[in-house]
């Protein structure tokens, strides 16, 4: 079959296997001729490790100089009678190809990263792989609902203000078209289950069933993702729902390290700048400052993509000679390009020009959108989509 991209609202209903392998292979190109990550750890967990951050982690980690064996939990879709399947489940096993090629172990194991089955099946996992131990656990799910233990019902995250409605405009990918929104205040009930779903629960019971396992490695660190982003978007994030599960994440960084500080590692919430990630699409209100940011950074030479923060990241931040830096909530920022201040002061006065007549000119829109198609595996000049795809091979393909 030939397959096109397809898109609802701002979700991706289709994939591209190829187009997915391409974005993979440039992203592996891009930290092989970077700057090597030197000292980086060699068994490294991921949870969410099948787009974004996750992803980017596990190649910069793989090919960008640390040489990382990697185990990465997901959840995914292979294709069905119901659709081509998730781009997720494509970069799975491009990612497991080209790190076997280099003689790399890459385990997928596809499921549930909040249920207790997924964390036994990753201890196993570990024990099989690592010879029982781990050196580095990132936390990169991003994920709406989480099931409630032992039920059939599920907490929701909601993306909400909290105490007063937000106006904002979010763009339909689907249609190009900007859309004026009021967001309601959240209920006391839809902020309580956005930390469920969003806050450091998760991340802190998978590095306790990892230390109640003794599969912690000597020095093994661990780091999740959050946002903070500067005022204009305090009302939709930072002080909304979504700002509340970021904060419990940061306190949760905080007892998580002195856990780990028995092993001699620590742990760290490491604030991360926006980017178009099947994830961050869903932010109301959030797509015009990331159109007005990247016409920015792209003019000043300083943007970067998922794969250029991680780099950055482990080299220069998480494994670097020194002590690892963060600020004075113990955060560690890769946020710090975004918010410099004259790149904020151009960014504030774009957004505030922006409107549904001139999004497209003024703003990166076109950046934007192809960012978004790439993260499904459209829109790489060196594949040719008019070629027929048997998708019968991927059934079978090994994603695990
Ligand atoms: P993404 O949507 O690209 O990746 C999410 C990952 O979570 C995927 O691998 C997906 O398979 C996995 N996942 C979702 N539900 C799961 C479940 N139940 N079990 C197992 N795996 C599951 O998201 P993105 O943007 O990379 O987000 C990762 C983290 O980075 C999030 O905490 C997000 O808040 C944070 N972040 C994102 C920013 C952005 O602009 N995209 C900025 C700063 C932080």
């Amino acid at each position: 079959m030939i397959i096109e991209p397809v898109i609802k609202g701002v979700v991706a209903k289709s994939a591209h296997p190829v187009g997915c392998e391409q974005a993979v292979l440039q992203q592996i190109q891009y930290v092989k001729q970077s700057e090597p990550i030197t000292n980086g750890p060699k068994r490294v967990l991921i949870i969410g490790g099948s787009s974004g951050f996750g992803l980017a982690t596990r190649i910069a980690l793989t090919f960008g100089g640390s040489k990382a064996d990697t185990i990465s939990v997901s959840y995914e879709h292979g294709p069905s009678s119901k659709g081509v399947g998730s781009a997720g489940f494509y970069n799975n096993i491009a990612f497991k190809k080209f790190a076997e090629e280099e003689g790399r172990i890459a385990v997928n194991i596809q499921g549930d990263a909040f249920s207790d089955s997924i964390k036994e099946q990753v201890i196993e996992a570990v024990e099989t792989y690592f010879e029982g131990e781990v050196d580095l656990i990132v936390y990169s799910v991003a994920s709406g609902v989480r099931p409630k233990p032992n039920s059939d019902e599920m907490w929701r995250s909601a993306i909400k203000p909290i105490g007063q409605s937000v106006s904002g405009a979010s763009i339909l990918l689907e249609t190009d078209t900007w859309q004026q929104t009021t967001l309601p205040p959240a209920t006391d009930q839809e902020v309580d289950e956005t930390i469920k779903v969003m806050g450091g629960e998760d991340w802190e019971a998978w590095v306790d069933a990892l230390i109640n396992s003794e599969s912690i490695g000597e020095g093994c660190k661990t780091l999740a993702f959050s946002y903070i982003g500067p005022e204009l978007t305090h009302p939709i994030y930072l002080d909304g729902t979504l700002g509340r599960a970021k904060i419990d994440l940061h306190q949760t960084s905080h007892s998580l390290n002195l856990k780990l500080a028995n092993f001699n590692g620590g742990a760290y919430a490491t604030v991360c700048k926006a980017l178009v990630t099947k994830a961050s699409v869903f932010i109301p209100g959030l797509t015009p400052y990331i159109l007005a940011l990247y016409k920015v950074m792209k003019e000043r030479g300083t943007h970067e993509g998922c794969i250029e923060q991680m780099q950055r990241l482990f080299r220069d931040k998480v494994y670097s000679t020194g002590k690892i830096p963060v600020d004075c909530e113990r955060l560690l920022r890769m946020d710090d390009w975004e918010l410099d201040v004259e790149t904020q002061r151009e960014v504030n006065q774009l957004v505030s020009q922006l409107n549904a007549d001139n999004f497209k000119q003024l703003g990166d829109y076109q950046g934007f959108k192809q960012e978004f198609l790439r993260l499904n595996g459209f829109s790489f000049s060196d594949v040719d989509y008019s070629k027929e795809i048997d998708l019968e091979s991927w059934i079978n393909s090994d994603a695990d």
